[in-house]
């Protein structure tokens, strides 16, 4: 089977490439650099190969890099944002520490290079394009044999392509005065700053199938096989044991446990759906009630909320939060496991862990950690080690997992709800106390002057996804009349790409007007704040569902945080609709005035709840939650 080789440094996307290839019906095989002793015999057998971004500097002492030998094997080669600067910085050109970056979307231009000459990886594709970019350093000088092929309004070398100098001889001595006709007297490197693979690059798909047929590669893979391959590993992996599966209601573990099921017989396979508290309002009976009528019998609901809580009391950072909840999670299911009777050694544990949860908790070796899955914490990868979990979905994305439940043929309404952390509301409610960045009053006048908007920086710090790495930072809340999504995107994208300090921007829904101060104080997970958390968010959806917007956004949280005007102490609601493909990436959903106005009108009636923000943040800078 003609395969493609990605060699991963570690960007959040690697994976994605793959998935892409993989789509494309070329199988895809990820690689890590480092482990690659001899890497030009190992890469023989690949018909390309892809360098991936990384979260580290090409020009950083101990960065991971590549023999660049591979260089010499005429293979065509795609380097992607990290991928491009190695490539660059191996064979002679420059890359420049970052100053500032850029993150999220920019205008691709194609560079006119006479005669109409296109690069053939833009074949088919528009002088003029939307591409996704998220990276600090930048390449300013091409090696020898390459050339400009794309650029962006900040990024003059956004694509390139090239051939290495001891092909340039041979294209020399071949000539005799013709064009050369063979496939490696073309350019056969090629170089994005952008991310290609991340759905909201426009062309990103139409960029890998022109490379794609610069490596000649052959189409021969699909999901079925990815199911025949999958059910004869979970059966080699489980042997004559049992799996208890751990349920959350959600797309993912449903999946997961009716894969299982699929593999090893419904007698072999026990689901138990823990309620930790931090459920939605009435999902514990829905769920139950879905699962059921699904098909899923050997199915349990505990109520464990009193151990989760009492565990949370006092813990405020998101870190330890997940860790926590992850943590009680294995202690609940070790003690239903004794209590159900169940020999340990008999029972592995299953997960529906997919491939986001694994690469944002720096799962691979080059990857920076963005953020601890509760699926992934040190428990639980102890027990991995010792082969004693269960992950059949571990190497897909929500949208293959989607497609896997279609042809497991589950409802449609259980494969199409949004999908929900699994330490729920736990992670939607920021705790703890956090002081303003000391730039506040610059980061608000420049605002102000560029923009003609009221800016203020808020208290309170949310994580968010930068040039492959994870950033802590304040969010800005906009004061505006303007609900043109397009301009807030904007100003959006120019704020967090001008300011290291703020990786977040929201618009305020209840006032055109900025108070003189925000404020915060030091706040904690306390059933009250949860009982408003999940009233809010049964509110949005409910709404949401009225209006028939439910399946026009991809996953929509709802978050609570200590942000008050000057001593009131209240409450703000921050809505985060977002659309997206595969959670990787994301834009911040637009939705109908009429919807804003009504939620921010019902929200503004709970008890403590002082504001209403709406997150106008793609993703990067920010992620979809905000701890
Ligand atoms: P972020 O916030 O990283 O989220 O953009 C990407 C997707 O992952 C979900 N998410 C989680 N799912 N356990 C889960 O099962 C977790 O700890 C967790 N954290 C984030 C998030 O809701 C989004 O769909």
């Amino acid at each position: 089977m003609d395969k493609i080789a990605v060699l991963d440094f570690g960007g959040q996307y690697a994976h994605l490439i793959a998935n892409r290839i993989r789509r494309l019906g070329v199988l895809a095989e990820i690689l890590i650099p480092q482990d690659l002793v001899d890497p030009t015999t190992e890469l023989k057998n690949f018909r390309g190969i892809i360098l991936s971004g990384g979260p580290q500097s090409v020009l950083e002492k101990g960065a991971p890099t590549v023999d660049p030998a591979i260089f010499e094997l005429k293979k065509p080669v795609l380097g992607i944002c990290y991928g491009l600067q190695l490539l660059v910085h191996s064979l002679g050109g420059k890359v420049k520490k970052a100053g500032g970056g850029e993150f999220g979307k920019s205008t691709l231009r194609l560079a006119s290079r006479g005669q109409g000459r296109k690069s053939k990886l833009f074949t088919e594709i528009p002088k003029t394009s939307t591409a996704w970019m998220s990276h600090g350093d930048e390449v300013i000088a091409l090696p020898d044999g390459f050339e400009k092929i794309a650029s962006t309004e900040n990024c003059e070398f956004a694509a390139i392509e090239g051939i290495v100098s001891g092909e340039q001889r041979v294209v020399k001595k071949n000539k005799k005065g013709k064009l050369p006709t063979t496939n490696y007297q073309l350019p056969t490197i090629f170089g994005t700053q952008f991310h290609p693979e991340v759905a909201h690059t426009e062309f990103g798909e139409k960029i890998f199938k022109n490379f794609l047929k610069i490596t000649a590669a052959k189409k021969s893979w699909t999901i079925d096989q990815f199911l025949k391959i999958e059910i004869s590993r979970i059966k080699k992996q489980v042997g004559k044991r049992k799996v208890f599966m751990l349920v959350s209601g959600g797309v993912d573990s449903a999946v997961g446990f009716a894969l299982l099921e699929r593999a090893l017989g419904k007698k072999n396979v026990f689901g138990l759906m823990i309620d930790h508290g931090l459920l939605r309002k009435n999902e514990a009976e829905e769920v139950h009630k879905s699962l059921k009528k699904a098909g899923f019998e050997n199915l349990k609901i505990i109520n464990e909320s009193g151990h989760f809580l009492a565990a949370l009391k006092n813990i405020t950072d998101p870190e330890e939060k997940r860790r926590v909840i992850g943590r009680v999670f294995l202690k609940v299911q070790r003690k239903a496991l004794k209590r159900l009777r169940f020999n340990p050694r008999e029972w592995l544990l299953g997960q529906g862990t997919i491939y986001p949860d694994t690469i944002e908790s720096a799962g691979t070796a080059n990857a920076d950690k963005i953020k601890t899955h509760h699926n992934r914490v040190p428990e639980i990868e102890a027990m991995i080690e010792k082969n004693l979990v269960v992950e059949p979905l571990a190497q897909l994305y929500k949208d293959e997992v989607r497609e896997v439940g279609k042809k497991l043929k589950l409802p449609k309404s259980l494969i199409n709800r949004h999908p929900f952390p699994g330490p729920g509301l736990g992670v939607r409610i920021l705790c703890g106390e956090s002081e303003k960045p000391k730039t506040t009053n610059k980061i608000e006048t420049e605002i102000h002057r560029k923009w003609k908007i009221k800016g203020k920086v808020l208290p309170v710090r949310s994580v968010g996804v930068q040039g492959d790495s994870r950033s802590y930072a304040h969010p800005v809340a906009l004061f505006t009349t303007s609900r043109d999504f397009e301009k807030l995107d904007e100003v959006a994208t120019w704020t967090v790409n001008k300011f290291s300090e703020i990786n977040r921007v929201v618009l305020c829904l209840n006032s055109v007007k900025a108070p003189r101060i925000f404020q915060t104080r030091f706040t904690k997970l306390t059933c009250s704040r949860i009982d408003l958390a999940r009233e809010a968010d049964a509110i949005v959806n409910k709404i949401l569902i009225s209006k028939k917007l439910y399946s026009k956004v991809w996953q929509f949280p709802v978050v609570l945080a200590s942000v008050f005007e000057f001593e009131k102490e209240g409450e703000a609601v921050i809505l985060r609709p977002i659309n997206s493909e595969e959670a990787m990436t994301a834009n911040f959903a637009r939705l109908p005035k009429s919807f804003l106005n009504e939620v921010t009108k019902k929200l503004m009636k709970l008890d403590g709840v002082e504001n209403v923000f709406l997150d106008i943040t793609n993703k990067p800078p920010a992620t979809i939650e905000w701890e």
